[in-house]
């Protein structure tokens, strides 16, 4: 446990006024929950188990997690912060981790609300804090919240660095992956990439962080594939665009702003096949949808599909054995051999 009178230094002001758990529903946890992903660097986020819709749209039936990262070097820095629901667990975090040091940079790679909401936060905690950001980025940081803060801001462009110590941010923008604001952060020395809303999924942390820890495929990947296709999926172009650009500098770790860590070469390989699958619009097993109108009977249209392919003729069988008619006995020798 924290030093509790630390924490509620911040959340309750000289008078009393509670600053902070107004916004949390009374609730206040004021446990740290931090690891180290790599020397000095740290996961400071945390899960959301009851928001009920993503978006108020999107359902979350395993939840969500909003990653957040600090580094310790020289100079300190936190890449993005997190949603509204966590904001209290991801502020004792970061205070955690700094002890009295300061925050020098607050690097923002998404406006969005599930990864803004506790920004102001850090800069009342850290008044100097140097604010990194693209011009859009500080568009959104003004609009969002009318508090501009320019003797902050510090503008970087494409492969731009800040310099920590051993640590080195270099920026890269990543257009529409999800909005137009978007860039990513490549740490040069540990290969890191933060990169933003891309690779994430929806799904809690559950005890482990990283993807390789886990089952990924039985675990995340119904939840990655949807997360991605309702955030991301129809600007698959620009997603390439973003691989492209930096499949060529080496990652050895990917730290997205939601779900798992990808730390070894088999989940990055994974996760960038997938996308790379995604985003060009491929289909990750051969197979074709064909809507049937239950007063079609299977005898009579098979023998049609049959020159097809065998792929037409598995979707087809699969789709009818969902409607509630027996398939017709003719069919089925012919199920096993569709199957494999
Ligand atoms: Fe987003
Ligand atoms: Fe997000």
């Amino acid at each position: 446990m924290h030093n509790f009178e630390d924490i509620l230094d911040f959340c309750y002001n000289e008078t009393g006024e509670n600053k902070l758990i107004t916004t949390i529903n009374g609730r206040m946890n004021v446990m740290q929950c931090i690891q180290e992903i790599k020397k000095d660097v740290y996961w400071i986020g945390g899960n959301d188990f009851s928001t009920e819709r993503f978006e108020n749209m999107l359902p979350l039936p395993n939840g969500v997690s909003y990653n957040s990262y600090l580094i310790l070097d020289e100079k300190t820095a936190i890449i993005d912060s997190v949603d509204a629901s966590i904001r209290v667990q991801f502020l004792t975090n970061a205070k955690y981790l700094l002890q009295n040091r300061k925050l020098d940079y607050l690097v923002i790679n998404h406006m969005e609300p599930d990864h803004c909401a506790a920004l102001v936060d850090l800069v009342e905690m850290y008044p100097d804090v140097k604010i990194v950001g693209n011009a859009k980025i500080f568009t959104f940081f003004e609009q969002f919240y009318g508090k501009p803060c320019p003797d902050n801001y510090v503008t970087v462009g494409e492969g731009d660095v800040i310099d920590l110590g051993r640590h080195k941010l270099q920026s890269f923008k990543a257009p529409m992956v999800h909005w137009p604001e978007v860039t990513v952060t490549f740490e040069q020395t540990e290969k890191l990439l933060f990169s933003a809303d891309a690779f994430g999924t929806f799904g809690t942390l559950n005890g482990n962080i990283f993807a390789d820890e886990v089952d990924y495929e039985a675990v995340y990947l119904a939840d990655a594939r949807r997360y991605y296709s309702n955030i991301v999926g129809k600007f698959g172009p620009q997603v390439q665009l973003a691989l492209k650009k930096l499949l060529p500098l080496g990652i050895e770790m990917i730290a997205p702003l939601h779900g798992p860590i990808y730390r070894t070469p088999e989940t990055i390989q994974y996760i960038v096949g997938k996308y790379n699958a995604w985003s060009s619009y491929e289909p990750e097993k051969k197979a074709c949808l064909l809507p049937l109108h239950p007063c079609m009977a299977i005898p009579q249209l098979l023998p049609m599909l049959w020159p097809i392919n065998w792929h037409c003729a598995a979707s087809l069988i699969c789709g009818c054995m969902t409607y509630p008619k027996p398939i017709h006995p003719s069919l089925l020798p012919k199920l096993g051999s569709i199957a494999t």
